[in-house]
């Protein structure tokens, strides 16, 4: 019998499959949950996606076009999940973005007004649009578990990790402010505080080619971080072994946020 035998969810944020979200859903799936998935829109994202899920061994995957940032796009989610299954014990946010150029040491004291604010938008607003909309759903179904990613630039300065450390800050901080609004309907709300893991997004922040090698000699695990150490993580808070758990962050980063230097 698995863990999450019976929890059907949904997954945003799986490109490819070195994405968390990626190792998030297949941790989940192995331990019995049934997932929802989207893309962003267009071809190429919806073929790199789905060969994605693909390898996770899902055959004709429930799968639809979201842009985070257009509520029309979350509205068309939200209700044809709605159609297509009468709970959702899991939401996984698992998406971010700012501009490259701006996450480069040095330049966050460069960054436009427009700039700022879409980082926000699509970073952390996006986790409370979610989570409104996922609401309805999941108290008619007795509760659920939200689940973001975040990253310890949330709380240090990281060099190059700028405008997104300020995006992070706001995650996390609208998570614990969601989690004591939907506590009563039993939905639970926290974020896994993620070590570096070389995907597409991080690989936009400047300064960090020597960090798996920092990482692997500083960590108390001397090692880095591995997908799915952070699925193993996400099951836990997705199952009911995490009943009494919510508006926590939970550092998955074989220790790098105790050291001082
Ligand atoms: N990789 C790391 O080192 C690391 C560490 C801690 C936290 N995180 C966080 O983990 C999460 C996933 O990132 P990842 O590292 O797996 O990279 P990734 O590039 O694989 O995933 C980022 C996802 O965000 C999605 N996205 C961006 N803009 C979107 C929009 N407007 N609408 C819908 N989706 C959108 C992309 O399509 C992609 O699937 C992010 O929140 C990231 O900040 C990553």
């Amino acid at each position: 019998m698995g863990l999450l035998d019976g929890k059907v969810g949904l997954v945003v944020g799986i490109a490819n499959e070195r994405s968390y979200a990626w190792h998030i859903s297949k941790s989940l799936i192995e331990h019995g949950a049934r997932c929802a998935f989207t893309h962003l829109p267009g071809d190429r994202n919806h073929a790199r996606t789905s060969r994605s899920i693909e390898a996770l061994g899902v055959q004709n995957p429930w799968l639809k076009s979201l842009d985070a940032g257009k509520d029309e796009d979350l509205d068309a989610v939200f209700a044809a999940y709605a159609e297509s299954f009468d709970r959702m014990d899991f939401l996984i946010h698992s998406i971010a973005f700012a501009e490259r150029d701006l996450l480069q040491p040095g330049k966050f004291v460069t960054t436009p007004r427009a700039a700022y604010l879409s980082a926000i938008d699509i970073s952390a607003y996006t986790l409370l649009a979610m989570a409104a909309r996922a609401k309805p759903i999941m108290a008619k179904s007795g509760g659920g578990s939200i689940l973001g990613m975040s990253y310890y630039g949330a709380e240090k300065v990281v060099p190059g990790y700028n405008v997104m450390g300020v995006a992070k800050a706001a995650l996390e901080c609208t998570s614990r402010y969601l989690a004591s609004e939907l506590g009563q309907d039993k939905i639970r709300v926290n974020q896994i505080s993620g070590g570096y893991l070389r995907t597409l997004a991080s690989s936009a922040v400047g300064g960090t080619g020597t960090m798996e090698d920092v990482v692997a000699e500083k960590a108390p695990l001397r090692r880095n971080v591995e997908g799915a150490d952070v699925g193993k993580t996400a099951v836990y808070l997705v199952s009911d072994l995490s009943s009494g758990v919510t508006g926590e962050v939970i550092y998955v980063d074989c220790g790098v946020n105790i050291l001082g230097a």
